[in-house]
């Protein structure tokens, strides 16, 4: 559920008309809903509660310093993968005890950085890692806690690009080989393994991430099945396993009701890990995110090509990239429409009603690859016309860039009956002010 809809034939984002913004704030601009996000965030923490998870929202997928906030505030931890993240987590209000620190290519700077800022975990990718990072805490004189990332080889059935647990992914070390890894460690640091307070790193969980928009419960099933056997092989070696961090992955409704609730994840891996003597930390970010934002744009031109209507708008793929990375499905409607064009659902439902035609939505770049839409059914539109793309809240703005010197859009929370700019829209002097003439 979300905080998207259309009244008398305008789109509104909680009590905003999307056309008030975007008289205040132009176009392009991406519109949160607080209430939104904040719906998302307490479905997963209630569907986990017999668990007492921890839920540590993903900077990545949207790492506006006021969205980081509002979720710290509801008692949200942080996923990171940067030193840039654990920068932004921190400015946010985010307590170091709460934040997971992920990634393949951690430096040496980001891990002296998490370990000098007190981050709570250390997702371990690689067997040099581990030592790096023993490494350095030693040298710095700090314990620092570790889970090892391992890859469980189960296919979560979502696109390769966001695919992360099958063997031939970058990511993590294959489950088979953690055990291994385990007693290489234990053995390195011979009876100094059990002092608590010793500065290194101390291996105290597992953690696995499978993939990106997952909408089914088995590839999890399958994944923490094989994960729990791993953590009864290590404690029945003496190792001592207090932590298990599943990740993200929860997969949102972009085309249509694709999508699970928490609860429905929960209900499957409640049962397997309760009791278990471990604390669970889940990473989500799309989920809490994705459908609690959009982006408006304004139709720039209406021309024809051949046999294909274009209809170019004033967004372009440097400010959402997703069609052109992933081939990606984004609702797109007009702002304001007439009553017979009222979406009865925001999504595929709409595409079934009488008086659409096909057109293409394309944004201004000098790169085929710059559309939103390819024949996509839609109510006549005009210069001047605005539309809605839906289900723009995760990996959006964050994926934003400045090509083609198109200065970043702004980003807008609405909060009931009012909204602020918490980033304000780049200017042409934001394009230069980094290069030196
Ligand atoms: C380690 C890790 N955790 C969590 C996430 C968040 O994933 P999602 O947005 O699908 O929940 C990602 C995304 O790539 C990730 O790499």
């Amino acid at each position: 559920m979300d905080h998207f809809e259309y009244r008398d034939g305008q789109l509104y984002c909680e009590g905003v008309s999307a056309d008030r913004i975007v008289q205040e704030v132009g176009t392009p601009v991406y519109v949160y809903s607080k209430a939104t996000l904040l719906h998302h965030f307490g479905q997963i923490v209630e569907a986990f509660a017999p668990l007492d998870a921890t839920v540590c929202y993903a900077v990545k997928t949207n790492g506006n310093l006021h969205i980081c906030r509002v979720l710290a505030e509801a008692g949200a931890g942080f996923d990171v993968v940067s030193g840039g993240e654990i920068h932004r987590a921190l400015a946010a209000g985010g307590d170091p005890a709460r934040i997971v620190f992920a990634g393949v290519g951690k430096s040496d700077r980001e891990i002296a950085e998490a370990i000098e800022a007190g981050v709570g975990l250390f997702n371990v990718e690689s067997e040099p890692e581990l030592e790096n990072i023993d490494r350095i805490a030693g040298r710095m004189g700090r314990p620092a806690r570790g889970a090892l990332r391992v890859n469980p080889d189960v296919d979560p059935r979502t696109h390769t690009y966001i695919t992360t647990g099958k063997k031939e992914t970058k990511f993590g070390v294959d489950i088979e080989r953690a055990m291994a890894i385990f007693r290489a460690h234990a053995r390195r640091l011979g009876n100094r393994a059990a002092a608590p307070d010793r500065p290194g790193l101390h291996l105290r969980g597992i953690h696995l991430h499978i993939g990106s928009q997952i909408t089914t419960v088995q590839p999890y099933v399958d994944a923490t099945a094989k994960t729990l056997a791993l953590i009864d092989g290590l404690r029945g070696e003496g190792f001592a396993i207090d932590s298990l961090d599943l990740g993200g992955g929860f997969g949102i409704n972009y085309q249509a009701e694709e999508a699970l609730p928490a609860s429905a994840f929960a209900e499957a891996l409640v049962p397997m890990l309760r009791g278990r003597g471990l604390r669970i930390t889940l990473e989500p970010g799309r989920f809490i995110a994705g459908n609690a934002g959009v982006m408006l744009t304004q139709v720039q031109y209406v021309k024809s090509g051949g046999d294909r209507r274009f209809v170019i708008v004033d967004a372009a793929m440097n400010d959402l990239i997703r069609p052109m990375l992933y081939g990606a499905f984004h609702f797109i409607w007009p702002t304001r429409v007439k009553a017979s064009f009222v979406p009865p659902a925001v999504r595929t439902e709409a595409a079934n009603l009488p008086g659409l035609s096909a057109v293409d939505v394309v944004g201004p770049i000098c790169e085929s690859g710059d559309f939103f839409a390819k024949d996509r059914p839609l109510p006549p539109v005009a210069r001047g016309d605005r539309l809605a793309i839906f289900s723009a809240g995760a990996y959006g703005f964050a994926m934003a860039s400045q090509y083609n010197a198109r200065p970043r859009p702004p980003e807008v929370l609405v909060d009931g009956e009012g909204y602020r700019i918490i980033r304000r829209r780049e200017s042409y002097d934001d394009l230069i002010a980094h290069e030196r003439d």
